[in-house]
């Protein structure tokens, strides 16, 4: 059995005393998610050659990508399903589970606590707080907004772990430096801010309008060469 370490200096897992980068862990939500659809689907079996077919990547970057954790499988006959499927999420830590907190009840706050899938991967919706006493009246799939005042004895009591930052830029590097006085480690973050967090506590910065961009320039680069622009 491999032992995967975060190494929070570096920012990357070691296994094994070997390290793994940034760039092979981004991999990993994806491998999980196809793996579990073919679960779900009843497929034992899968060969790298079908999986790369499936999820159109090389098979020789499936093998580079498992081999820094050994492997996961004999060639030529092929990935255990379920195997593969639980040791990627063991190494993406959802074999535990997660307690998370919201903080702005707004429309992302909101949309992000209705989605019932994260509950799937073990990503539980405990609280969600704000500002606004407009809205401590709201309940969102059964969880009722509250101020922030409850926050600090909310994250003791309920033991938890991950902040989700749904709130305006002026205010999150505040919260956050108070979020982490209250003991959380890890923030969710959807504020168009740099926030700054301790050495120890792990930030992940969401921006959809990136990934909203990256399609632009994609689209631009086909137009230009359907165009022959290029
Ligand atoms: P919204 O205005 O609907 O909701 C913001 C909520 O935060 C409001 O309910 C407000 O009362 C609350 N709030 C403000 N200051 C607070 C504080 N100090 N403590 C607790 N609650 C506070 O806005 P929306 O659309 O939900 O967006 C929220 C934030 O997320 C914005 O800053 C927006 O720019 C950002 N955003 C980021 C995206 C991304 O991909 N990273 C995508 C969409 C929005």
């Amino acid at each position: 059995m491999y032992e995967y370490k975060y190494n929070e200096i570096r920012g990357k897992i070691k296994v094994e005393e070997k390290e793994i980068s940034q760039a092979v862990i981004s991999r990993l939500p994806r491998y999980f998610r196809y793996l579990g659809e073919l679960k779900d689907d009843g497929v034992e079996r899968i060969s790298s050659q079908d999986l790369s077919e499936l999820m159109k990547v090389t098979a020789s970057q499936i093998r580079q990508d498992f081999n820094n954790f050994g492997g996961f499988g004999q060639q030529g006959y092929g990935y255990n399903v379920v195997y593969l499927y639980e040791e990627i999420g063991k190494i993406l830590g959802l074999d535990k589970e997660h307690r998370l907190i919201i903080i702005g009840a707004g429309n992302l706050g909101q949309a992000l606590a209705n989605y019932m899938n994260f509950e799937r991967r073990g990503f539980i919706m405990k609280g969600l707080f704000d500002t606004n006493a407009a809205l401590y009246d709201k309940k969102v799939r059964g969880l009722q907004v509250q101020p922030m005042e409850n926050i600090k004895q909310f994250v003791k009591e309920n033991d938890i772990d991950i902040a989700v930052l749904t709130i305006p830029k002026s205010s999150a590097v505040d919260i956050a430096e108070q979020l982490v006085s209250y003991g959380i480690k890890a923030i969710w973050n959807f504020a168009h801010v740099d926030l700054n967090v301790p050495q120890g506590v792990l930030v992940e910065n969401v921006h959809l309008s990136d990934s909203l961009m990256k399609l632009s320039y994609n689209l631009n680069c086909y137009e230009q060469k359907e165009n022959g622009t290029e």
